[in-house]
């Protein structure tokens, strides 16, 4: 019957203009059930499909399928191209500040003061123009004691209390060249794994001094910040790890002159404009002459009394305050990297070496050195 299939194709085009009109996707949903719903009238049609005329099912079911068809199709683009025009009017106008902190606002996170006092030191050197550098904490005798001008045996090594590792249980793959045992001594043979005591956890950041002297000809001027360990008590002022802050300048015709006046500086830089050195007789194997660096104190200005006449803590009444330890570099050292173009003819030097925690202690008042390592955000909330 003609009539129907006019009737589906009014449908369609009725349908199609109100799709095409719709603004919202709610609109397209009430299109759908009105068009295509299990009312609608060509669902009706459709139903009635069986009681047609039998030369008209044919060509009205095909007509109306396909009617359907291409509704449901419009429908869902449509429904999509609304969607998506939804959304992008969302995100232009509902303006979220993502910047804004989150509630509660989220602290942020800060360094520790130690990291923060070793980055300190470091820019005072990085000023001077040095170089910073790390080594390894695993390390060997050689390069903690003996290239340190700390033969086997000699006592100084009992001076430190040294956690040994055993070499078994490192990775294969880190097994380090055996060391000559005395300067200049070639080294024969394949490489053997350490002994039994020839691997230790450092006891100070001085054996990058060595370490660096064979990578780098002179001159050389580097800082070495890192951590050691001592098998020491946990206290208030002592800790088995610990970290240091090392200073090696080597050149032709550095002076004592030179490390005093680099010392200076360093001090002014940390503790104030006002501060002084001085130097005080010292012994460290690898330095020669060696000395004891003290700064003036920052609480009492130097004449070890507060301003209400009590002693000063700080300094202990003193007026000076023991900051590092420090000397010429010892010939013997240069000895064993002499070939690397350290000849102790040519070229001289001063190293010096200092504990970060004493220094963040000193300069903050920390009372104990257990405050660094205990996490305790009311500690670490006042050094932000
Ligand atoms: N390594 C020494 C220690 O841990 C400190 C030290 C002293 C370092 C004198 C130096 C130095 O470079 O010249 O006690």
């Amino acid at each position: 019957m003609a009539d129907a299939q006019a009737r589906i194709e009014e449908l369609r085009r009725e349908a199609e203009a109100a799709a095409a009109a719709a603004a919202s996707a709610a609109e397209l949903e009430e299109l759908r059930v009105r068009y295509l719903g299990r009312k609608a009238e060509l669902t009706g049609i459709l139903r009635g499909i069986a009681e047609l005329p039998a030369e008209e099912r044919g060509p009205v079911g095909k007509a109306g399928n396909e009617a359907r068809e291409t509704l449901e199709r419009l429908l869902e683009g449509r429904r999509a191209e609304l969607e998506a025009a939804e959304l992008e009017q969302g995100l232009t106008t509902d303006t979220v500040d993502v910047t804004l902190p989150g509630t509660p606002a989220v602290p942020v996170g800060s360094r520790s003061l130690l990291i923060r006092t070793m980055r300190e030191i470091e820019d005072v050197f990085l000023g001077l123009g040095y170089r910073v550098m790390e080594g390894p904490e695993v390390e060997l005798d050689y390069y903690n004691f003996t290239a340190l001008n700390h033969p086997p045996g000699h006592p100084a090594r009992m001076a430190q209390d040294t956690f040994y590792v055993d070499p078994r249980s490192l990775d294969p793959e880190l097994r380090i060249e055996p060391a000559p045992t005395s300067p200049g001594e070639e080294v024969a043979g394949p490489a053997l794994p350490p002994g039994p005591e020839d691997v230790m956890l450092r006891t100070h950041t001085s054996p990058m001094q060595v370490r660096a002297m064979e990578t780098q000809k002179p001159p050389i001027f580097i800082v070495v910040p890192g951590r050691c360990y001592r098998s020491d008590p946990f206290d208030a002022t002592h800790s088995p790890m610990f970290h240091q802050v090392e200073g090696l300048a080597v050149a032709e015709s550095i002076t004592l002159a030179d490390l005093k006046g680099t010392l200076d500086e360093f001090a002014r830089a940390l503790f104030g404009s006002e501060r002084k050195t001085r130097f005080r007789p010292g012994f460290f194997p690898f330095t020669e002459p060696s000395v004891e660096v003290d700064v003036s104190c920052f609480r009492c200005g130097g004449s070890g009394e507060l301003v209400d006449g009590s002693r000063d803590s700080i300094c202990k009444g003193t007026g000076w305050i023991e900051i590092l330890g420090s000397g010429m570099v010892d010939p013997n050292v240069f000895g064993f990297v002499e070939a690397n173009g350290y000849d102790a003819e040519r070229v001289q030097g001063f190293a010096f070496g200092m504990g970060i925690e004493r220094i963040a202690m000193l300069k903050h008042g920390v009372p104990d050195l257990r405050k660094f390592f205990e996490n305790d955000v009311r500690v670490l909330e006042q050094f932000r």
